[in-house]
């Protein structure tokens, strides 16, 4: 493995990332809607292994108080390498100072204990897509 970072989203193959994220089991949209995005978010990491995107995560964040995290995502072959812990540290140095609120994939949410996310008990969703959101498992 021969692993590099990039914090922004330049020469990105954007038809990879709905291709990883429906890999993974998380949901996806069409690539150009994942580039807009990823670009508009405050800070990005994409991870490869020589030239092949391997993963990824962003954050959106006004930049000194709050910040959510989304589409963290590591490829099957490359899970339990430390590899989402490391995506996920970089996006909480990025937007240092911050809250960060995310919503973990169902059964993901020790990943995030581990990086001492703790549940929320007020946590409220307005979903585009509710009941689909309901039927995965994210809200009651
Ligand atoms: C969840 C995901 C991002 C974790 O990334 P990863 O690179 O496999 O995880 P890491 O190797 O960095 O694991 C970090 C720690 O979390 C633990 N961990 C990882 N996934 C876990 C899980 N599903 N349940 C419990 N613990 C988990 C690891 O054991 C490790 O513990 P350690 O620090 O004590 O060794 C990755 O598995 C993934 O992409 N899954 C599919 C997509 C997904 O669900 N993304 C999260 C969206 S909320």
């Amino acid at each position: 493995m021969n692993l590099r970072l990039q914090f922004d989203t330049f020469h990105i193959d954007w038809d990879l990332v709905p291709e990883i994220l429906r890999e993974v089991g998380m949901g996806y949209h069409p690539a150009k809607t994942h580039e807009i995005a990823f670009n508009n978010s405050y800070a990005v990491v994409f991870v490869f292994d020589e030239e092949n995107l391997i993963g990824f995560g962003r954050a959106i964040s006004d930049g000194v108080c709050q910040a959510a995290i989304y589409d963290v995502a590591i490829r099957p072959a490359y899970q339990g390498k430390g590899i989402g812990k490391m995506v996920v540290r970089q996006l909480t140095e990025r937007c240092s100072g911050c809250n960060f609120i995310l919503y973990a994939s169902p059964g993901k949410e020790p990943f995030y204990e581990k990086l001492r996310f703790r549940k929320m008990k007020t946590g409220m969703a307005l979903f585009v897509d509710s009941e689909k959101k309901r039927e995965r498992g994210f809200t009651e």
